[in-house]
């Protein structure tokens, strides 16, 4: 049994990237757990060797808890383009290449729908899927996956939010992630979407 969590506990989120540390302490926020991130701790980056986001989170989740003898947090997350074969699936922030430019990303993944002659909504569909790995520093792990679907668009469209929301307008909306309030996203994203089912873990 994993100890229970709540408010208090120490939780190290075992992330550099400032966009999704941002989102993850604001779902944690109603739980009143001490965040730090791995970024702030200096912690080292462990390579991500895995070929599913569930490998990749466990991964990082492990390296960080055993670094820091903490119970730590990762998220491994990525947009599954249906007409990409899935792709850039777990290598969604190498497709920015070294300057971490999403623009040049998401135009990449916009070229790639361009040469299938994907310009109607329905050959534009795609997923963010977010895998949640917990590790104790007893080295109990769990592990929870979420997704919400959409349609891709082009030119992109807001400046909130991070990576890909620009291009990607979730099924039921007119607006992309970037367009919408942050609040908004919360409550539908990929991220929510696993983070309610590791909820079961949490103390009421
Ligand atoms: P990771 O750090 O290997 O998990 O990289 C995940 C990448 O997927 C991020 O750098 C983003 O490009 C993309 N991504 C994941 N979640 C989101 C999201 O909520 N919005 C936009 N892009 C996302």
């Amino acid at each position: 049994m994993s100890p229970p969590i709540g408010p208090g506990t120490r939780l190290l989120v075992a992330s550099h990237n400032a966009g999704k540390v941002r989102e993850i302490a604001d779902l944690l926020k109603p739980y009143r757990l001490e965040v730090v991130s791995a970024g702030e701790l200096g912690l080292p980056e462990p390579e991500e060797t895995g070929s599913t986001f569930k490998e990749n989170a466990l991964i990082k989740a492990l390296a960080c808890s055993r670094a820091s003898c903490m119970l730590a947090l990762a998220d491994d997350s990525g947009l599954a383009v249906e007409a990409l074969d899935g792709e850039p699936g777990i290598f969604s922030a190498r497709w920015a290449g070294p300057e971490k430019d999403f623009y040049v990303a998401m135009k990449k993944v916009e070229q790639a729908l361009g040469a299938q002659g994907a310009t109607k909504p329905k050959d534009r569909r795609a997923s963010f899927i977010c895998a949640l790995s917990l590790v104790w520093p007893d080295g109990h792990e769990e592990t929870f996956e979420g997704k919400v679907s959409g349609t891709l668009i082009w030119p992109p469209r807001g400046s909130r939010g991070f990576g890909y929301d620009p291009m990607f307008q979730p099924d039921g909306y007119d607006v992309t992630f970037a367009e919408m309030d942050p609040a908004e996203k919360h409550n539908i994203s990929h991220r929510a979407d696993a983070f309610n089912k590791m909820l079961s873990l949490f103390k009421d």
